[in-house]
């Protein structure tokens, strides 16, 4: 598949590029910089990311550009600009202060390929601390801002274009039309359409697997259900599915989605657990402790239904392009941060391959892609759902008694979500059992009841995260509802908390 590489130097819009090629129905694969490249004939084209370090900073990435310049069209963008300068012999004052923010382009070569058809002024994002103050002569200045001469250059005879500003960004209004032109200079094929990645997947799975059996553990969630319908339509019930009642689902969530997986013909085995892990949390208050318990039972569970299935050589696991992203190995810098979808060890432990059909997909592409494949709306929309599952919104010791009560209280939120509109529009919501009770008034009774901390939030990825604007009237029927339809709540909160410094779960 013919593709573009983006050259990954710790710019934290190095995703924004890929989201915006994908947009456009080109494939892409970030890499971290300090990667060998070998241009093969299905790269089109390359782009080189910020970075957050400055061009003089001896911890700079230094991406070796003798790879690929010359061979293939190559657009730089702000760090990555400045890198193409100073290796030409460029040079560099370094501002006191780093610009941050809106620039106008108020010169712009529009007989440049990149600036094709785009006239100035065009206000543009940057953000970057040193100035290039002096290009080589066989460099051409392409745009200008009010403060910057050189805000972009061309390398005309090896089709290489270097940006200052950030052309991913939003506040950039010329975003799409860069892309755009710098798409039609690669020549590259605009055929990453959810029915090829489809058909190319399915085709891909059955050479790999073979005759081999495959085992999957099933959320409910869209990542892990996309991942099992591929894996499906290509070896059919050599796939294995496993569902596991933790007794920490939402309310009735284990039957619905349990018939909603066999409806789509996935062969999958529910597998009620409730007693185990609320047995095993019983007195445990520390949330790693809850985790590590609620995992380490997954894990056996999991591993003792696996080994009753004979040839099996295959984990499948619904890692997705943010897991991959975050884990360190596409940009070269950091390691670490997290790995929520791994059934953790278990590959190593079983002597598994792991099968990650859609670990090149951003979130919306795995929902585009569910559509395609025809998974239900309610699977495809849902909010991401942590694995230890009401455990973390149960603050203290989890009991039958307050998984029920929570369940309660999350099935009135949601659906009123749901039913006035508001599910759709935000990234994730639930409801926390605080562990606190106060006092209140039922009746002519004094009550002394457990108080509910209420959340909902607007994120891209789930790193950063701001409090969803629910209207007052709103919360105000919410809180009523809940109080006058749950025994032991008598008391609302509504959670403002932005992440970071909160975390977008309590625990
Ligand atoms: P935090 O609380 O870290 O949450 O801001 C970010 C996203 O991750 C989910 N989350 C988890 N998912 N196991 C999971 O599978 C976990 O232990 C876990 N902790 C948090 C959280 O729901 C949010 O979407």
């Amino acid at each position: 598949m013919e593709k573009i590489i983006i050259i990954n130097n710790g710019s934290q819009y190095t995703q924004l590029i890929a989201r915006k090629l994908r947009e456009f129905n080109v494939y892409c694969e970030i890499l971290p910089w300090n990667q060998a490249i070998e241009v093969t004939n299905d790269i089109k084209g390359i782009i080189l990311s910020g970075s957050q370090y400055s061009i003089n900073d001896p911890n700079a990435p230094t991406p070796n550009l003798d790879d690929f310049i010359g061979k293939v069209p190559i657009l730089a963008i702000c760090f990555g600009a400045q890198y193409i300068a100073k290796y030409y012999g460029g040079e560099f004052i370094e501002n006191l202060t780093s610009e941050c923010g809106n620039a106008k382009l108020k010169y712009i070569d529009n007989s440049s390929p990149i600036f094709k058809n785009i006239y100035p002024p065009k206000i543009v994002f940057i953000t970057h601390s040193d100035t290039i103050v002096k290009i080589p002569k066989h460099f051409k200045i392409i745009c200008s801002t009010d403060n910057e001469e050189i805000a972009g250059f061309q390398i005309s005879k090896n089709k290489i274009y270097g940006l200052l500003f950030h052309p991913e960004h939003p506040q950039t209004e010329i975003s799409d039309d860069i892309f755009r032109n710098f798409l039609a200079v690669c020549k590259v094929s605009y055929d990453w359409t959810p029915n090829i990645f489809i058909e190319k997947k399915i085709n891909e799975i059955k050479e790999i697997v073979g005759n081999d059996e495959v085992i999957i553990g099933l959320s409910g969630g869209v990542d892990s259900t996309v991942t099992a319908i591929l894996i499906q339509k290509a070896i059919g019930n050599r796939l294995h599915g496993f569902f596991i009642d933790t007794g920490l689902l939402r309310k009735n969530e284990f039957e619905d989605v349990l018939n909603s997986y066999k409806k789509m013909g996935i062969n999958v085995k529910g597998i009620d657990a409730k007693d185990i892990f609320l047995s095993r949390l019983k007195g445990i208050i520390d949330p790693e402790e809850k985790r590590k318990i609620i995992g380490m039972t997954f894990i056996e569970i999991f591993e003792n239904e696996a080994k009753k299935i004979k040839n099996v050589r295959w984990l499948a696991q619904g890692t997705i392009y943010t897991d991959v992203i975050e884990s360190g190995s596409v940009n070269g810098l950091s390691k670490t941060i997290k790995s929520h979808h791994n059934v953790g060890g278990l590959p190593d432990k079983l002597n598994l391959k792991l099968l990650e059909p859609i670990r090149m997909l951003f979130k919306d592409e795995v929902r585009k892609i569910g559509s395609v494949l025809g998974i239900p709306l309610d699977i495809l929309n849902r909010h991401p759902f942590p694995g230890p599952g009401l455990a973390v919104r149960i603050l203290g010791e989890v009991t039958y008694e307050k998984v029920k009560l929570l369940q309660d209280v999350d099935d009135i939120y949601i659906s009123m979500l749901k039913e006035n509109n508001f599910y759709d529009k935000i990234w994730q919501a639930f409801a926390v059992l605080l562990p606190v009770k106060t006092v209140g008034i039922s009746g002519d009774e004094r009550s002394y009841d457990y108080a509910i901390a209420i959340r909902a939030i607007n994120s891209i990825d789930g790193m950063t995260a701001n409090a969803f604007d629910l209207p007052f009237d709103f919360l105000n029927k919410l809180a009523n509802e809940i109080t006058s339809k749950v025994n032991g709540v008598n008391r609302i909160v509504y959670d403002l908390s932005p992440k970071p410094p909160a975390t977008i779960e309590w625990e």
